[in-house]
């Protein structure tokens, strides 16, 4: 038996298997129900009291060598198809999961591409701000309602006892960006500011207290409401497609003068009328207008010399329209399924 025993123990260290089926074969033969080592065991059963604990120790020994020799042959094929003799080396690979951007991030920057490819450069401003910034110097009268707290998140500075308790504010709209562009620069001035901002609203499928905006400030002299209307055709046509159209409805803004806002023809049922457009053709986009003399006035630009035009737009409202999305909410809640259907280049 001893001689047995040697003969298996020897064949076990000296196999060697390119391929699962022959890994799987040399498991049945050795370490199957009826495989050699199994029968040994059978045997065992008939050895001689005395003998038993040196065979047995023979026996074990030789079962745990042909498991571990079995492991070491899976683990050196590991990785390898089933049956490498069969592989398709030309089988497309398995996909790779990779990351996508946010819809909002998404269409943030296509907006900004647009704008971008017609000369405006970016500014960013600070998101808890001033009322100067955010109102005042915007034109603002001091009673307006967007001052009231049911729109403004006010902030009270614990560290200064001179602070007035509605001085210190999250910024409600961008155009605060604009007014420290103004402040520090004269025209020509070209640029838009992306960013988020902050409304004391109550959440709902329509509205919600944080979103993002990209406002766009154009001024230098001759500024009409013609390259206004000119700029903002532009950017519905890039953004929605060439079949797009606009209209502009006559509006206020305490910044602008005149104001307006842009609608653009469905972009379900390009302006015949649906369920998403209430059945009026059109969706509305943007708020804009040419800026009040006064506000070019209080950022230090003399507003005899200089025209020019302003426009705002809610980035999440931008991208509802253009992948008929119909709740907001569903951009703050992370799911996975939803956020996998925007891949993009941007
Ligand atoms: N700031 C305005 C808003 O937050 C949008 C706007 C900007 C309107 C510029 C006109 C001109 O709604």
């Amino acid at each position: 038996m001893i001689d047995k025993i040697n003969d298996i123990l020897k064949a076990v260290r000296d196999f060697k298997a390119s391929d699962h089926g022959e890994i799987e074969e040399f498991r049945i033969k050795y370490l199957g129900k009826k495989g050699l080592i199994p029968s040994l065991f059978q045997e065992f059963k008939s050895v001689p009291p005395h003998l038993k604990s040196e065979y047995g120790k023979l026996i074990n020994d030789l079962k745990d060598e042909a498991s571990e020799k079995l492991n070491s042959l899976r683990a050196s094929l590991a990785g390898t198809t089933e049956s490498t003799s069969f592989t398709d080396l030309t089988r497309p690979a398995k996909n790779m999961f990779t990351g996508c951007r946010h819809p909002v991030s998404v269409v943030r920057n296509e907006i900004i591409e647009i704008f971008q490819r017609l000369g405006f450069t970016i500014s960013e401003g600070p998101e808890i701000e001033d009322d100067d910034h955010v109102f005042t110097k915007l034109n603002f009268p001091p009673e307006h309602p967007a001052r009231d707290m049911q729109d403004t998140f006010y902030i009270k500075r614990q560290d200064r006892e001179d602070c007035r308790p509605d001085d210190i504010l999250l910024r409600t709209h961008t155009s605060s960006v604009q007014v420290r562009v103004m402040e520090n620069q004269q025209p020509p001035i070209r640029t838009i500011s992306p960013g988020r901002v902050f409304r004391n609203e109550a959440i709902s499928a329509r509205a919600h207290c944080i979103f993002h905006q990209v406002e766009g400030l154009y001024i230098d002299e001759n500024v009409s409401f013609a390259d206004l209307k000119q700029t903002l055709f532009y950017f519905a046509v890039e953004m929605f497609g060439k079949n797009t159209r606009i209209r502009l409805r006559p509006s206020y803004f305490p910044f602008t003068e005149p104001s307006a806002e842009m609608d653009v023809s469905c972009t379900i049922c390009g302006g015949k009328g649906c369920n998403v457009c209430k059945y009026t053709g059109w969706l509305e986009i943007l708020g804009c207008g040419m800026v009040d003399p006064n506000v070019l006035d209080y950022c230090g630009i003399d507003s005899k010399k200089y025209t020019g035009f302003a426009f705002g737009m809610g980035v999440e409202r931008a991208a509802m329209l253009k992948y008929q999305i119909n709740d907001l909410r569903l951009y703050f809640e992370n799911d996975i399924r939803f956020l996998h259907q925007f891949r993009s280049a941007f």
